[in-house]
């Protein structure tokens, strides 16, 4: 890439974030995804901090006014937070009816990044003095939150939190999913899509998918919201291997700053739990696709599908096994990877949500997970793939890993900060 082409990157991905800006937070994209995203505004920031650190700040403060803060949902931060109402999204506000009102979110969460990309954020910040206050308003939430993933979503405090709605994976549209899916019952109920008035519907997902996660939806209202029901009784109850990894990750980095700035919170809990799921992490290793896979909870039994979350154990520092020789096949077969599903399988489609596309935040992560455990041929090709992407086709949703071409939405704000963050 030439010197001139990163300039321009730059400044365009400067332009995205300041034009979805919306006084406090980010919208992902104008239209399709018009709220603040819990796992888009964590990887937003990091864009952020590269050119205006308090509006870095400001991101996850604004993220912050969507936890939640009594009862059994202490920590909660919710997958989407409402700051304002619009009318180009399904479903709003209204439909998951939470208590909370002020602002109003989903009763779901997604993959808790906030730690390490507050860690990542704290090495990065130049006004180290502004840093260190925001951190110490921003890191007892934090820690509360995952005080929160591991007490609702693994209450037998096995190692493995579970997850019980596809939407809470941010992977939403994998096929992982498929089976424990095709157990929740499709709702009877009329609603109204919004998303295929802004995308493709060959690039989404089905209306059968979406019958079943407006049922998972209505689920958690019926429950109350109450973490010890849905544990129990939700149709939809899969351990995946991304959140186990990113959580167990991000715990490291909440012990990390809070002993680097003396910022008090439970961290022979949090130390418990990262022992808890180092015992168990390898339950998750599929011998047949050499890899990290997900697991069904409901059937007990792996999900023997080759999906690009197990490519995180690297980051996790969980150990990798033989998953080196795993990557560097995928990548063979996928000149612009690492695609959301390898390449061939049964279920890979090259356009469609999670079942085939890359995604640059992704990248970013399976980039430094691989260069710190001493993966750097592999880090190298990683990366080297993600700039081929943002150099043909700038800031895209998401890319087909065959062609390199943009999909879904377009000047899309995580892909502009995955740029900020990986150019230098
Ligand atoms: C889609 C993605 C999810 C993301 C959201 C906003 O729902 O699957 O991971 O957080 O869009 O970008």
């Amino acid at each position: 890439m030439t010197p001139e082409r990163r300039d321009q990157l730059t400044r365009e991905a400067q332009a995205t974030l300041r034009a979805n800006d919306r006084g406090g937070y980010t919208q992902p994209t104008a239209g399709l995804y018009p709220f603040q995203w819990d796992w888009d505004a964590a990887v937003t920031a990091l864009g952020w901090i590269t050119f205006d650190e308090p509006r870095a700040w400001e991101e996850f403060r604004w993220l912050l006014k969507g936890q939640w803060h009594d009862g059994p949902q202490d920590g909660f931060i919710p997958h989407i937070v409402f700051h304002q109402r619009a009318d180009s999204y399904f479903p709003g506000p209204d439909e998951w009816g939470t208590p909370k009102t002020d602002p109003p979110t989903s009763s779901i969460s997604q993959p808790p990044l906030h730690a390490t990309m507050l860690r990542w954020m704290w090495q990065r910040a130049r006004d180290k003095a502004a840093a260190a206050q925001a951190l110490r308003e921003i890191v007892p939430a934090i820690a509360r939150h995952h005080a929160w993933w591991y007490r609702t979503r693994d209450p037998q405090a096995s190692g493995l939190v579970m997850t019980i709605h596809p939407w809470e994976t941010g992977r939403d549209n994998a096929p992982s999913w498929d089976e424990a899916l095709a157990r929740v019952p499709r709702t009877t109920r009329p609603y109204q899509r919004r998303d295929l008035d802004h995308v493709a519907g060959s690039q989404r997902p089905t209306q059968d998918f979406y019958d079943r996660v407006v049922f998972l939806m209505d689920f958690n209202r019926e429950a109350n919201f109450d973490p010890g029901v849905i544990a129990r009784e939700c149709p939809f109850r899969v351990v995946d291997a991304a959140i186990v990894f990113i959580l167990h990750r991000a715990t490291s980095d909440l012990l990390a700053l809070a002993d680097e700035l003396s910022i008090p919170i439970d961290a022979a809990a949090l130390r418990a739990a990262r022992a808890r799921t180092e015992v168990a992490a390898p339950q998750l290793w599929s011998q047949t696709l050499g890899l990290y896979v997900n697991l069904d909870q409901v059937s007990g039994a792996r999900i023997e599908q080759p999906v690009h979350g197990g490519f995180l154990s690297w980051y996790a520092g969980i150990a990798a096994r033989t998953q080196a020789h795993t990557l560097s096949a995928w990548l063979d077969d996928a000149p612009f990877g690492v695609p959301s599903t390898r390449v061939g399988a049964d279920r890979f489609e090259a356009q469609r949500y999670w079942r085939g596309p890359v995604w640059q935040h992704m990248n970013l992560l399976f980039e430094a997970g691989l260069r710190e455990q001493g993966e750097t041929a592999l880090a190298d090709r990683v990366r080297a793939s993600s700039l081929a992407l943002f150099d043909a086709s700038g800031f895209h949703e998401y890319y087909d890993p065959l062609t390199g071409a943009g999909l879904g939405g377009t000047r899309f704000s995580w892909t502009a900060a995955s740029w900020l963050h990986m150019r230098s």
